[in-house]
């Protein structure tokens, strides 16, 4: 079994990269039974948008710090950034032959990040998925969590995988793995505090519609008071969330904090209007993620031991990247 996910360092890590897939990564860590793990920074991708090189540069060791403070431990895991593991962008380049224009003209996110300025995108906005896909499939992923809106880059690679092998090696030595999506089922989606239709993320301009992992006490409450509500009281039972996007995201946020589920915290807290149950969620948030900001804030600044965990990582992974890379040079007839 190997274990490969990523993630982008653009802006702060927030509750939904935690909820979705961090968490995950340190589960999958600490269960010790999933083989080889490998975390990287995608800061190849991140040049796929307008970007500040100095915001590229604090970005990339400040997602390393805050990794670190979430629980993953670079003596366990393979911690890296992709820049310093040239295999990935090679890997790319070889899977271009294979991936379709149609296949990435379908890709949601390129539709909405390209929006209706298409002809002004990047090629690396469009060709983004055929680097995720080689960096799974340059590892022989078996196992890769994400959030739900990875789900259609995964499945991508799955794709340009499957044809590759049937193009280029025979059905008893396929050149890769076909890797499986981990997406945790309660969590997979957690949604903006300014507006339960859309996705907390990264770039959203609102800084009000996410709570980041360095947030400190007082800002968590304000923005869990500010985050957009119905004026009904909570439901008792889960069946009462439906169409009721915000108070659900709420609801659900406050149970994978709290370790159970939604129908239970509504046992709890059903019949309570949010003037209540704001403040209980804000505590609970504070309580559970003031360790991790704390630690945070002791890493972030220790540059040079930044540097060397991805370093360290970057040669762990080097290592375990140029089997496959030679194999799919030769299964494409390349002379080397
Ligand atoms: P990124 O940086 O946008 O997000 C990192 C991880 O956080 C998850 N996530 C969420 N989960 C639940 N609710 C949300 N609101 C939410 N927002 C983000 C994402 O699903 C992801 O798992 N393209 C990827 C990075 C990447 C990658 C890869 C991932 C590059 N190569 C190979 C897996 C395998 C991205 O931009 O994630």
């Amino acid at each position: 079994m190997r274990v490969v996910s990523g993630i982008q360092p653009t802006g702060q890590l927030h509750l939904g990269n935690y909820l979705g897939a961090i968490r995950n990564w340190v589960a999958m860590q600490d269960s010790g039974e999933f083989g080889d793990l490998l975390y990287f920074v995608a800061d190849l991708h991140a040049i796929s948008l307008p970007h500040d090189p100095k915001a590229l540069r604090d970005g990339t060791l400040e997602i390393v710090a805050a990794l670190i403070a979430c629980g993953l431990d670079p003596d366990k895991v393979t911690l890296f950034n992709q820049a310093q593991v040239p295999q990935h962008a090679e890997l790319q380049w070889l899977l271009n032959g294979t991936a379709r224009m149609g296949w990435l003209n379908r890709m949601t996110q390129w539709k909405d990040k390209a929006g209706k300025n298409r002809e002004g995108a990047s090629i690396a906005l469009f060709a983004y998925p055929v680097l995720q896909a080689a960096d799974v499939l340059l590892y022989q992923a078996t196992h890769v969590p994400v959030g739900e809106d990875q789900k259609q880059h995964l499945e991508l690679a799955r794709d340009i995988a499957q044809k590759f092998n049937n193009d280029f090696a025979s059905e008893d030595a396929p050149v890769f793995t076909l890797p499986d999506p981990i997406i945790p089922e309660a969590t997979a989606r957690i949604m903006s505090l300014r507006d339960g239709s859309k996705k907390m993320s990264k770039s959203d301009p609102s800084e009000a519609s996410r709570i980041n992992l360095a947030d400190d006490v007082d800002t968590i409450a304000q923005k869990i008071r500010k985050a957009k509500t119905d004026p009904e009281p909570l439901p008792s039972e889960v069946a009462g969330l439906a169409d009721r996007p915000e108070a659900a995201n709420l609801v659900g946020i406050y149970a994978a904090m709290a370790g159970t589920s939604s129908a239970a915290v509504l046992a709890e807290h059903g019949g309570q209007g949010f003037g209540q149950f704001k403040p209980a969620l804000g505590e609970l948030l504070a309580a559970k993620l003031g360790p991790i900001t704390a630690r945070f804030r002791e890493l972030k600044d220790d540059r040079t031991a930044l540097d060397h965990v991805l370093a360290k990582g970057a040669e762990k992974a080097r290592a375990l990247a140029v089997p496959t890379l030679d194999a799919t040079y030769k299964a494409l007839g390349l002379v080397r």
